[in-house]
This record gives C-alpha cells, structure tokens and sequence, in this order.
C-alpha cells in the first residue's frame, strides 16, 4: 500500500549526538498511537516500530519488511519501570545486568509477561527486550508511553540501515513517518543475550561481548554466566526449528552483489582477491567490482590489482569515528584501542554493501578482521551475507 511518507530531520548536536524538535518527536509518537509505524534512529541500526499494544500495527511490520511469522520483534523501553511491565519479576543477575548495561547495544531474553502480545513473540514465552541508549529512540517511547517493538528497518534479507538513506530506499511512501537521526553510532545491531536458561547463551555477537559480561558480572560477585564462544559461525537451523536468532534461520544482510570474503594473512587475501577478480570479469569483461577493505591491506597491492576495482571503501573512511563512539552512542560501552579497526569495519559494513549495489556492483570484496570483541560480530554478519 502506498502512502506520503513525512522525514523528520534531527539536528546535530556539537557532542556528536543528534536531537529533534520536541514538536516533531510528539507527532511521531502520535502516529505509533495511531496504530501506524515509524521508523526511527538507535545507537545500533534504524528500527522499524509499531506500538506493542496495536496488534494490527505489528502485523503490519511483518508484511511491509516481507518478514517470515516466526520471526519475533525486539521489544524497545525508556527505562527499567517499563521493562518490568513486559516481563516476570527479576531475579539479582537480571536486575545487576540491566542496570550495568541498560540503556545500550544489547537485548535481553527473558521470560514473558501475560502483557506482551504473541505477534512480539512470536507465541514464544520469553521476550527479547532492548533499552536504546539514542535519545530520540527513548524520548519517542517515553511519548508513547508504552513499549515499542521495532525490527530493523530493511526489507527482509537486506543489510540492516545505518543512515536515512538506506531505510529512505526500502520504505518510502510505504510509512507514515521516517526520523533521520544521522549515522548509527555502532552501525550493527545489539548482542542478544539470552537469559531463560543457564549458562547464559550469546544469540547474536554485537557491541557488547560475552568477555564484557562476564568481567562485570565477576566483580558484582556473580561469577561467569555467559558462555564464551569464539566462533561467530552459529549454527543452522533447520526449517522446522523455532529462530533462536537472525541469521540461524533466514538468509540474511545480503546486497544483490555477490560477496566475498578475503582471508588470512596480507598474501593469502591477495591472492584470493586476485583469483576472484580474474573469475569474474573471465565472465563478464565489463564486471563491477568493490572492495571493502583496510588502508594497510590496500597499501600491499600492485597497481594492476587496483586498476581492476571500480570502487575501493576503506573502513576507515566509511566507518562513524571510533573515538567519537562512545560519546555518539551515550551508552556505557567502552571501546577498546585494541578493537578499533574492528569497530570501524562493523560500522560501515552495511552502508558499504548498500552502497556496492547502488554502484551496481558485481562483486564485492570484503576483508576479514579476526580478534575479539566488535570483529565476532562483525564477521557474524559478514558470513551470514556472503554468497555461497
Ligand atoms: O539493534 C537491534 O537489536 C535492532 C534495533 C532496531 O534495536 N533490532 C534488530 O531487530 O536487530 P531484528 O528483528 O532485526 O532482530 C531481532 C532478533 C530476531 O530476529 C529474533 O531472532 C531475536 O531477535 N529475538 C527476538 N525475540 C526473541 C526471543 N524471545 N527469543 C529468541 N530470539 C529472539
Ligand atoms: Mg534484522
């Protein structure tokens, strides 16, 4: 169904965070309450959200994304009296974790309320809820006054919008309201950490690894909960099985250029790169191809390796600046030095892949980052868009 769709435009701040006219949130809250969606900025990714009180509202994002049913939302609150109305009574880990980690990138699992409606769920009977550390998200919902269940804001399978442009290109005039909130400060969506059941299992690698949980739980005197896992590779899950998490289930984050990965150290990356831009335009001679890569990667290659590339995106010229990070985000995460260029690589991601098919791109090389922290996370979603 086609509609005028209005942009709200937030204005840059000169911390780096972005805010909107008070006028202008108020009508956005008057269209969730309308029973409409809105798309709408986090520190992570944009969301697409109904109200979680307007059961033919959630319906509603399930059609226009082109999501499948059993797929359950993420539930969004301003604040931890909101939360609790969505969940059973918490327990000493639950509320030490909230408070050490809320509002930020992270969604916790948890076992329902008889509030929550089974469109959220998915007829599960845990909840995935999500405190957003961006302003304009937590303002909106405080207007609302009730939770606000939000996937991200793409077409099903596509890669997750970090920037207007993207959710502009998947949902114009087919939402009431879209709010501009600038570039994503994490660029990935939030880790899911599942709290139904003990060890406590990482669902979804984000921002905020299972290292950081333990540490913080280890000194509030809990011990190690949260099972350590290095691989980002999660399993598949068949047809049959309930979704546990993106990804597991669904093709997912895929542009319509192909992607592929290069690995190992600089000469092994090389040469992959090297093979598969030879494969590809051994195809189709005027093939475009995209890098997604490093300065230090790029730094290594020969002229006539870069002459073959029709674009070349480096993460650090694409990505949000790390340092600005923590500030832009206004969340309690803390980013590690060590980590940056992982950070970056995330941040930009999906923007760069995005931008590949709006360059009509073929092929889309992309540099692996192995180490720990933000790289689990983005590799995940790297691996879930390559082509097989
Ligand atoms: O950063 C984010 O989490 C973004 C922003 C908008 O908040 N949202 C987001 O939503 O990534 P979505 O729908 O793209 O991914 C949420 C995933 C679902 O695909 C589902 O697998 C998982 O969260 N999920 C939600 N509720 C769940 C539950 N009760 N049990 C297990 N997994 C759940
Ligand atoms: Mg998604």
């Amino acid at each position: 169904m086609l509609m005028t769709t209005k942009l709200f435009t937030a204005k840059k701040a000169a911390d780096g965070t972005y805010a909107l006219d008070d006028e202008e949130l108020l009508e956005a809250a008057h269209y969730l309450k309308a029973g409409e969606l809105v798309v709408f900025p986090t520190e992570t990714v944009y969301g697409i959200g109904a109200l979680a009180d307007k059961w033919q509202a959630l319906k509603n994002i399930f059609l226009v994304k082109g999501r499948p049913q059993d797929n359950p939302l993420i539930l969004h609150v301003d604040s931890l009296a909101m939360l609790k109305r969505y969940v059973q009574p918490l327990n000493d880990v639950e509320l030490f974790l909230i408070e050490h980690f809320m509002p930020g990138p992270i969604t916790f699992i948890m076992q329902r309320s008889r509030l929550v409606n089974n469109t959220i769920t998915a007829h599960l009977d845990t909840v995935g809820i999500r405190m957003p550390s961006n302003k304009i998200a937590r303002k909106l919902i405080t207007y609302c006054g009730e939770g606000i269940a939000a996937p991200s804001a793409n077409i099903s399978g596509r890669p997750s919008p970090t920037n207007s442009q993207a959710v502009v290109h998947d949902f114009w005039n087919k939402v009431p309201c879209i709010i501009d909130g600038g570039d994503s400060a994490f660029g990935v969506e939030s880790t899911i950490l599942d709290l139904s059941k003990k060890p406590y299992h990482i669902l979804r690698p984000g921002a905020i690894s299972a290292e950081q949980l333990n540490a913080a739980l280890v000194a509030g005197g809990f011990g190690k909960l949260v099972q350590e896992q290095q691989d980002y590779y999660l399993p598949n899950l068949q047809a049959q099985d309930i979704p546990k998490a993106p990804g597991m289930k669904y093709r997912h984050y895929a542009p319509e250029a192909k992607v592929k990965i290069l690995r190992g150290d600089i000469v092994q990356m090389t040469k992959t790169a090297k093979d598969l831009v030879k494969t590809v335009h051994a195809q189709q001679e005027d093939a475009k191809i995209v890098a997604y890569i490093s300065k230090n990667l790029y730094a290594t290659w020969h002229e006539q390796l870069k002459s073959q590339l029709s674009k070349v995106i480096f993460f650090e010229d694409y990505a949000c600046h790390a340092e600005e990070l923590p500030k832009l985000a206004e969340t309690k995460t803390q980013i590690d030095e060590v980590h940056k260029l992982a950070f970056q690589a995330a941040n930009g991601l999906f923007k760069a892949l995005r931008q590949a098919d709006l360059d009509g791109a073929n092929l889309i090389l992309v540099e692996a980052v192995e180490a720990q922290g933000m790289a689990q996370a983005y590799m995940n979603r790297l691996t879930k868009a390559e082509s097989k």
